[in-house]
């Protein structure tokens, strides 16, 4: 059996690839968040807010002695308070670093605890965002959250050529994808935000890619990690 465990499973990205992973009656999925919507056979949700580090830190990652497969996806996150720092709104930010950041580096180390010595093949899978590469203003917590994210996932690769514990780590950016996310962005406005109008733009001339295509990808590469060597990518580069 291949066990998956997902934060944010109850929308977007999350949501699609829950679905996706449960078509495979080898696989079950433990969802992790503060809402379900998933009702399988194969799905277990365990309610946890990541914004609550205390309660993180308590997760405890089941040992799964007889697994095949052992993969953390770390897909939830938040885009925070549309404005400018200056004008942003303080618990925002705290969120979002414990949510985008904190949450998936603890996650990732109980992860690792638990499974360094499993025979299962282990794959950890950080849902990155382009915005980690450049600028774009009103979002600077999000956009150094993920680039913090990518930076954690390449320390770690290089880490476990060290530790040769053989676990594979990725952060890899999924495109702009037709999400609540998307829509809180665009409920944002102008003023507050230069690239408002793009966003706009972008839903009402389709160029947003499915979740469930977004999911299908990322899928792709759980399954041939042998062809995947770089830790931190892009889903438009595949
Ligand atoms: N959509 C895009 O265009 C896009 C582009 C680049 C990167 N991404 C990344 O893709 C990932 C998924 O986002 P999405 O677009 O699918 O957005 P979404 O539909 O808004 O989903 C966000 C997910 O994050 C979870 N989440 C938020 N706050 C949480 C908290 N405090 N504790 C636990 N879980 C929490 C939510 O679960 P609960 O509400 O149940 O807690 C939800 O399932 C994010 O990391 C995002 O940064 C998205």
């Amino acid at each position: 059996m291949n066990y998956y465990f997902i934060t944010g499973t109850s929308s977007g990205i999350g949501k699609a690839l829950a679905e996706e992973i449960l078509k495979d009656e080898t696989n079950w999925v433990v969802g992790l968040s503060r809402r379900n919507v998933i009702n399988h056979a194969r799905y277990a949700h365990h309610y946890l807010d990541l914004s609550i580090i205390e309660e993180v830190k308590r997760y405890e990652f089941p040992r799964l002695d007889e697994a095949k497969q052992l993969v953390l996806i770390n897909n939830s996150g938040q885009i925070g308070d549309i404005k400018r720092i200056g004008t942003a709104d303080n618990d925002a930010i705290d969120n979002l670093f414990k949510v985008n950041l904190i949450a998936p580096a603890i996650l990732m180390n109980l992860y690792m605890q638990c499974y360094m010595n499993h025979n299962a093949e282990r794959i950890v899978l950080n849902v990155s965002s382009g915005a980690a590469n450049y600028p774009i203003d009103s979002w600077a917590p999000y956009c150094s959250s993920k680039a913090g994210l990518d930076h954690l996932t390449r320390t770690i690769h290089e880490e476990q050529k060290i530790t040769q514990w053989g676990i594979k780590v990725y952060s890899i950016a999924p495109g702009i994808v037709d999400t609540e996310m998307q829509s809180e962005i665009r409920s944002s406005n102008s003023e507050d935000f230069s690239r408002y109008d793009d966003f706009v733009r972008l839903k009402e001339q389709n160029e947003l890619t499915s979740p469930e295509a977004v999911a299908k990808l990322y899928l792709e590469i759980l399954r041939n990690t042998e062809r995947y060597t770089e830790p931190v990518d892009t889903l438009r580069n595949m």
